[in-house]
């Protein structure tokens, strides 16, 4: 069971993730990312290393859009993951299926792995972060995360700089109070969403 407790009242659950998970994470990847890992990273991850935690976001429920449909699984619309080493908690992934952004899932799941990281022992997030992804830089910044370092060229299909961004002492009294509040305007915010409508492109 993953440590973030959501309330019932919100429509999305976090879930570990499971070697049946993959090939649907796998097709979200390839959507979104342009240096997507390719399947055995996955399998590696799940199989093979003790320090590697993912998870995967789900709707609570699923209503079909039409009544010949039959009713679906509940799709996987975001995951992530971290390494910890051994106080140190690294992002190794996060991504939200590109219909499903904007509406507070992204910091869902980031909320979910901070709080994974923190239950697992960890007093330290650390990511790496494409210079030019302003949409993700101001999440992590959200959550106090600040840039410590920059990698030049990093990224190989662009030769992008990364971004080491980093937030220390999150297991402090004063970073939980923090979480708090931000969970508590995230919980207000997702209330609203009601259930999920199964598109295709949810799917697909
Ligand atoms: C980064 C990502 C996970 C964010 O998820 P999301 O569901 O779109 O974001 P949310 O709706 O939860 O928004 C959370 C915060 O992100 C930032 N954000 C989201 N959309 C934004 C936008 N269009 N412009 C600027 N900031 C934005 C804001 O800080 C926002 O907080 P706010 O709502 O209080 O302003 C998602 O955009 C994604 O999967 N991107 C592709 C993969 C990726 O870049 N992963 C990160 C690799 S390091």
């Amino acid at each position: 069971m993953p440590a973030l407790e959501i309330p019932k009242s919100v429509p999305f659950r976090v879930d570990p993730m499971r070697w049946e998970d993959i090939p649907e994470v796998m097709a979200i990847e390839q959507r979104v990312f342009s240096m997507p890992w390719p399947t055995r990273a996955y399998e590696q991850e799940l199989l093979r290393n003790p320090n590697a935690h993912y998870l995967v976001l789900r709707p609570r429920e699923v209503r079909a859009i039409a009544r010949t449909l039959p009713l679906p699984q509940l799709p996987i619309l975001g995951y992530g993951g971290f390494w910890l080493v051994p106080d140190e908690a690294h992002i190794s992934t996060i991504a939200i299926d590109t219909p499903w952004r904007g509406r507070g899932l992204g910091e869902l799941m980031f909320l979910a792995l901070v709080e994974e990281a923190m239950a697992w022992g960890a007093n330290l997030i650390t990511l790496e972060v494409r210079a030019s992804n302003q949409v993700a830089q101001s999440l992590y910044r959200k959550y106090g995360l600040e840039v410590i370092a920059r990698r030049p060229r990093y990224y190989r299909d662009n030769n992008e700089d990364a971004l080491v961004m980093s937030v220390k002492d999150v297991r402090s009294l004063d970073y939980r109070e923090q979480l708090e509040a931000l969970k508590a305007q995230l919980w207000a915010r997702l209330q609203s969403a009601g259930p999920i409508p199964l598109h295709r492109s949810a799917t697909n």
